[in-house]
């Protein structure tokens, strides 16, 4: 089901860059649900709560919380919520980018799971799952549909327990 929907752009955003697009994956319903579910699938029972990444991140994450029954942690890019917040900066190829959640939109001890659409360098990710645990909460694992293997986003999240639908030779 990814293999037929999921689209490959080459040359986007840069040359020599084979873009994963997954935008029809979303828009299929049934791929969408099937997608939700099996991302979730590992980590049954063992969240009490979904983090959706700004922005590819929020399309799981607030399916996931939906049909668990759970709720979810807004995880912004910087400057986007109104009220105080933790940040976390993270690497991109040139520079810094930061994400941030307020500091009580979630309880001390909670069980949270991070989804995402990509794990690529783990920068993404692995500044969530500090925000999490700045909030006194447990990261319970990550979860996401493509996974760029080669670089280095499991290593970058070594201990933590990493779900990905399919790995992509990069
Ligand atoms: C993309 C993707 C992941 C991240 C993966 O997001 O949606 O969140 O990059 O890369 P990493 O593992 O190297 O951090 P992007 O920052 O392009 O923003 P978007 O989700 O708002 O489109
Ligand atoms: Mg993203």
């Amino acid at each position: 089901m990814l293999d037929r929907l999921c689209a490959t752009v080459p040359d986007y955003p840069q040359p020599g860059v084979s873009f994963k697009d997954l935008t029809p994956v979303f828009a299929d319903a049934g791929a969408l649900r099937a997608v939700v579910d099996a991302v979730i699938e590992p980590f049954a029972g063992t969240f009490d709560l979904v983090a959706g990444v700004e922005a590819r991140g929020f399309l799981l994450a607030g399916a996931a919380a939906y049909a668990t029954g759970t709720g979810m942690l807004t995880v912004r890019k910087a400057g986007k919520l109104p009220r105080t917040v933790y940040a976390e900066d993270y690497a991109l190829e040139y520079g810094t980018a930061t994400l941030e959640v307020h500091t009580t939109d979630i309880p001390a001890g909670a069980r949270v799971l991070i989804l995402d659409d990509v794990l690529a360098t783990g920068g993404t990710v692995g500044a969530a799952a500090r925000l999490v645990e700045r909030c006194g909460a447990r990261v319970a694992g990550v979860g996401v549909v493509l996974e760029l293997e080669g670089l280095g986003g499991r290593g970058a999240l070594a201990g933590r327990h990493v779900h990905s639908l399919q790995r992509i030779p990069s």
